[in-house]
């Protein structure tokens, strides 16, 4: 398995696709049974395998997911990106929220990357979302990345952040949210969440003072009780 610390190393698109049905949809779903048991299982054994990469013990609850995307409108857009899907919380809320129709695929105008560094939680995504378009690779990379599937910097609608950003270097933390304003177009948004208890972190102290910085500010929503550890999510503007 290669690297899924999380740093700005380049390995997109060089991910496995399985073939195996779907993994752990029941778990986000908030249904059970053994698809449940192997999402949480997978995230689990990552975060063993590497803390800080995948900066949390299990995936984000399904109220959490739906406070990300709260307030967005998929049908006015055309490009949207998530970076760190994990197991894809966020993203079967992303594919939710498409209207039928919209994405390429379907004879429509639309598309969505997902990016994660981490090659197991990359296979789980694609094979529970065929129709979006499934990347490995850091987000600080994202230019490249959206370039190599037809996306031109600065002209992406929404990016949708799943990344642990109060565990990365301070470093990892300015390239991605430079990296994430370039891809942008104007009037384009930033979501990402943070863990109520990481709010006190030095890297959570970096990362608001670099949206600020990079964005001009941010908003915070109200926190999110029921996710474990309870959370809030933070939405930045390119003006
Ligand atoms: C806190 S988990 C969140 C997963 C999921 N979004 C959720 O909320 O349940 C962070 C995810 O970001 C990925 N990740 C870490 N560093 C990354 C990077 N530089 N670029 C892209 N993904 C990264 C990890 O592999 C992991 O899947």
């Amino acid at each position: 398995m290669s690297t899924s610390t999380p740093t700005g190393t380049r390995n997109a698109g060089a991910s496995t696709q399985n073939g195996r049905g779907p993994v752990g949809r029941a778990d986000h779903a908030g249904g059970g049974g053994s698809h449940r048991v192997s999402a949480r299982k997978a995230f689990f054994r990552e975060f063993l395998r590497n803390p800080t990469g995948m900066a949390a013990v299990a995936p984000s609850s399904r109220g959490l997911a739906k406070r990300m995307l709260e307030g967005l409108d998929f049908g006015t857009m055309s490009s949207v990106i998530e970076f760190g899907p994990g197991t894809g919380v966020f993203t079967e809320q992303i594919e939710r929220s498409i209207p039928r129709g919209w994405l390429e695929i379907e004879g429509g105008k639309g598309k969505v990357v997902t990016i994660d560094l981490n090659p197991r939680m990359v296979e789980i995504v694609r094979a529970n979302h065929p129709r979006l378009t499934v990347r490995e690779g850091s987000a600080a990379d994202v230019e490249a990345i959206a370039r190599r599937e037809g996306i031109e910097p600065g002209t992406v609608d929404a990016v949708i952040s799943g990344l642990g950003f109060a565990s990365f270097p301070p470093e990892l933390i300015t390239s991605v949210l430079e990296a994430t304003h370039r891809v942008l177009k104007p009037g384009g948004v930033f979501r990402t969440f943070t863990y109520h208890v990481s709010f006190v972190k030095s890297q959570a102290y970096q990362f608001r003072s670099e949206a600020r910085r990079v964005f001009g500010g941010f908003q915070s929503s109200r926190v999110v009780w029921l996710n474990v550890p309870p959370a809030f999510v933070y939405t930045c503007r390119k003006a």
